[in-house]
C-alpha cells in the first residue's frame, strides 16, 4: 500500500529534513505534497533526486491525504491541523502547541510506540531537547528505575530555525569585518557567546523549554520522574548537546549503563571502553550531524547521591529532535495498519 504525505513547512529547517528522511527511508509514499505560506508557491525543494514544487497551505485541500508531516510553527499547526485531522488525514505535528493536549498522544517510538495508536487523528512530536534525553533515559529506567533528572543543555541554533542560522552566521562573519549585525532571533549576540535563554521566560522563573523538558518527561516515560532543566543556546549550527544527571532507584554500574544503551534501539555509545583509536573517547554536536542516533559518551558514577550517573548526550536535532522522529511514527502507523482509507473511521 502506498500513501499521500504532505509536509508542511517544507521549506524550513525542519521541513526539509523531513523530505530528506522519508526519500532516503523509501517511506511508501505515491504522492509527497510539499506546503509552505503564501511567499514560498512556485519555490522548489529536493525530494531524493527529484525536484517538487511548493504549494500554499492555505488553498491546499487536505481530503484523500493519508498523512501531514507538520512544522510550520505552532500558530499554524494550531489553526490548519484540526481542519486536516477532520478532513480524515492523520498530522504528525512538531510544533509545540498540542504536546501537552488530553487525548493527543506525545510519542517517541523507542520509548512509547503503543501511545501513537490512541490518536484521534493529531500526534504531538516532542520537543528535540525531550526527545534526545527520553531516547537515553528509556533503558536505564526499565532497567533500574530513574527517580530524578538534573540536565544542563547546550542547543544549536537551528532549534530555532532558518532565520536564527542565518544570524548567528552573518554575526561571525561581521566580527572579522569590524561590522556588527545587530541580534533580531535572539534577545543577545549569539556569535561567540552562550545564552541561558530558550523560549519565553515563565512566571516561575524557568524558560518554557526548561519547562518544556519537565512536562513532556513525564508525560512520555513516567509521571513520577522529577526533572530539573537548564536550558542554554550554544553557537553551534546544527546538533544539540546535553549533560544529563540520574539518581537511580538501583544501583546500575557505568559498564551496565553502556550495556543496555548498546542494546538499545537508536541509542549509540562512544566512550573510554569503545577502542583505542579514537581521537578522543566521546561525540561532540558537529560529530552527530546527518547521523541518526542517540549519542552517550563520558558515563560516569556520581558518587555524590546514592544510585546517581553522568553522562552526555548528542544529537541532531533536526533528525532524531524532529524530522526523523516524526518520519519513524509515520513508519509505526504503516506497520500497525492505522493509515490510508477506513483506518480512522
Ligand atoms: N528546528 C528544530 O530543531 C525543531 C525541533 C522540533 C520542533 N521544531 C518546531 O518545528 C517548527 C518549525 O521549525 P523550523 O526549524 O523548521 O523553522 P523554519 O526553518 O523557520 O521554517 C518554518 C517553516 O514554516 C513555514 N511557515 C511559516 N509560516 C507559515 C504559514 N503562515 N503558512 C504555512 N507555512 C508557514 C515556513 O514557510 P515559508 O518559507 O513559506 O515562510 C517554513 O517552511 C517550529 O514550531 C519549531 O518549534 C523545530
Amino acid at each position: 500500500m502506498t500513501y499521500t504525505v504532505a509536509v508542511v513547512g517544507a521549506t524550513g529547517n525542519v521541513g526539509r529534513a523531513m523530505l530528506s528522511i522519508l526519500a532516503e527511508r523509501n517511506f511508501p509514499a505515491a504522492r509527497v505534497v510539499p506546503l509552505a505560506s503564501e511567499r514560498s508557491v512556485g519555490r522548489k525543494v529536493s525530494f531524493g533526486d527529484r525536484d517538487l514544487t511548493v504549494d500554499d497551505l492555505a488553498t491546499y485541500d487536505f481530503s484523500g491525504t493519508d498523512i501531514v508531516l507538520s512544522s510550520p510553527g505552532a500558530k499554524v499547526s494550531a489553526t490548519f491541523a484540526p481542519h486536516a485531522a477532520a478532513a480524515g488525514a492523520v498530522v504528525i505535528d512538531n510544533t509545540s502547541h498540542f504536546r501537552m493536549h488530553e487525548g493527543v498522544p506525545l510519542v517517541v517510538p523507542e520509548v512509547n510506540p503503543d501511545a501513537a495508536l490512541a490518536h484521534k487523528g493529531i500526534i504531538a512530536n516532542p520537543n528535540c531537547s525531550t526527545i534526545q534525553m527520553v531516547v537515553a533515559l528509556a533503558p536505564i529506567h526499565r532497567a533500574a528505575g530513574v527517580k530524578r533528572v538534573v540536565v544542563c543543555t547546550y542547543q544549536s541554533v537551528s532549534g530555532s530555525g532558518k532565520s536564527a542560522m542565518d544570524e548567528l552566521y552573518r554575526q561571525t562573519k561581521a566580527v572579522y569585518e569590524n561590522a556588527t549585525v545587530p541580534p533580531q532571533v535572539y534577545a543577545k549576540p549569539i556569535a561567540f557567546n552562550v545564552l541561558p535563554h530558550i523560549d519565553v521566560f515563565l512566571d516561575s522563573g524557568m524558560t518554557k523549554e526548561e519547562w518544556k523538558m519537565v512536562a513532556e518527561t513525564q508525560k512520555i516515560l513516567d509521571p513520577a520522574i522529577k526533572v530539573c532543566a537548564s536550558c542554554a543556546r550554544v553557537p553551534a549550527f546544527i546538533g544539540h548537546a546535553e549533560y544529563i544527571n540520574v539518581e537511580l532507584s538501583a544501583s546500575l554500574s557505568v559498564d551496565e549503563a553502556r550495556s543496555l544503551w548498546r542494546a538499545a534501539p537508536g541509542c549509540a555509545v562512544v566512550d573510554l571502553d569503545s577502542g583505542e583509536d579514537l581521537d578522543a573517547p566521546y561525540i561532540t554536536p558537529k560529530d552527530a550531524q546527518g547521523e541518526d542516533p542517540v549519542y552517550i559518551s563520558r558515563v560516569r558514577a556520581d558518587d555524590s547521591v546514592e544510585h546517581g550517573l553522568n553522562f552526555w548526550c548528542v544529537a541532531d536535532n533536526l533528525r532524531k529532535g524532529a524530522a526523523l522522529n516524526a518520519v519513524q511514527i509515520a513508519e509505526l502507523l504503516v506497520a500497525q495498519g492505522a493509515l490510508g482509507k477506513g483506518a480512522r473511521s
